[in-house]
């Protein structure tokens, strides 16, 4: 059944887990995503971009999303726009049936420019206002994602902003966070500790002093009773670089965020984890593994069943990992 975000994760505080927030663009990611969850008894959470919403086209995309929810009743299933840059974007998802979105107010609608404190709540307030209205629930991010190896902050392509911010700039500020969700009424709160999209988070396995979980600690501290979420939270793992890089790839060494550090979040409040770069190396290193097993291979199912396979099982990690199996 569909359910908000909202029902989702203050069953997961109760509980003391965290629901892997997968992003989804196509029917492969999403039958291999529902069949992890029924395998392992999981809650789920799909999200989809807005880059996601314009590959696979708004209509598309929501029916791919209500066919999980037929093909899967007994499974709890939220529905989530992922990084909504306005409240227009947020309430188009709304039309389409989403049941949570993201006002990402970190970042002007341009995705580029860093907006002021100020700004943030304002544009946040608005969809608070009116996705409650009917009972959509609202994530709202304060802190900026980026480096603290490079200083890039990240805006919404992935590409860094011009110049470097301070560790400070970056980092979510307690104070701030605490007073964000007083005045907003967010349901979810997504904080910066250092993390980045993508695969190149790391260029070594990171410590304290490039992802701060200290920080983390000190915001959960704060605001014990808000629902935490961590974006950029794929673990990159070395095997599926491997996968990729044997079949002819060119994935350069980097690290992502060790699932141990994951569950040490999980102890401090995360209960929302954004995985997508995992999902998107597991498919690629499947379908190159096909084509160098079997070059002359040309039936897409050929390819895409493994594909599917390997992110399936990526999911099914994440899920024992993070506490979620058992709690459908
Ligand atoms: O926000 C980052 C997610 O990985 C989605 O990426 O905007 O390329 O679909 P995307
Ligand atoms: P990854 O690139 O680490 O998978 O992060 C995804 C994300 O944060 C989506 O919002
Ligand atoms: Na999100
Ligand atoms: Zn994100």
């Amino acid at each position: 059944a569909l359910v908000s975000l909202r029902q989702l994760l203050d069953h997961a505080a109760e509980y003391n887990y965290a629901i892997p927030a997968f992003n989804v663009n196509n029917m492969e990611q999403m039958l291999a995503i529902m069949s992890a969850g029924h395998s392992t008894d999981s809650p789920v959470i799909m999200q989809a971009s807005r880059g996601a919403r314009s590959y696979a086209n708004d209509i598309v995309l929501s029916h791919i999303i209500q066919a999980a929810i037929e093909l899967y009743p007994h499974i709890p299933v939220c529905m989530h726009q992922d990084h909504g840059n306005s409240p227009a974007t947020c309430l188009s998802a709304i039309t389409h049936g989403y049941s949570s979105v993201m006002m990402d107010g970190s970042l002007a609608a341009d995705g580029k420019t860093p907006t002021n404190f100020q700004e943030n709540v304002q544009v946040t307030s608005k969809v608070v206002e009116l996705a409650h209205m009917v009972g959509v629930s609202v994530e709202g991010e304060i802190g900026h994602l980026g480096s603290l190896e490079t200083g890039k902050g990240e805006a919404e392509d992935g590409h860094g902003f011009e110049g470097s911010l301070s560790r400070d700039m970056l980092l979510t500020d307690p104070e701030e966070a605490e007073t964000f969700v007083s005045l907003t009424n967010v349901d979810a709160l997504a904080i910066a500790i250092g993390t980045s999209h993508g695969a190149y988070k790391f260029t070594r396995k990171p410590d304290g002093e490039i992802l701060a979980m200290d920080r983390l600690q000190e915001i959960h501290a704060r605001i014990p009773r808000t629902h935490l979420v961590m974006h950029g939270s794929s673990s990159v793992p070395q095997e599926l670089q491997d996968i990729i890089n044997d079949a002819g790839g060119q994935i350069e060494p980097t690290w992502g965020v060790p699932v141990e550090e994951i569950q040490l979040g999980i102890k401090s409040g995360v209960r929302k984890v954004n995985v997508d770069t995992d999902l998107r190396l597991a498919l690629t290193g499947a379908i190159r593994k096909t084509f160098a097993l079997n070059p002359s291979e040309f039936d897409p199912r050929k390819y895409l069943m493994p594909g599917r396979e390997a992110m399936s099982k990526v999911c099914r990690e994440r899920y024992e990992q993070f506490g979620t199996a058992g709690h459908a």
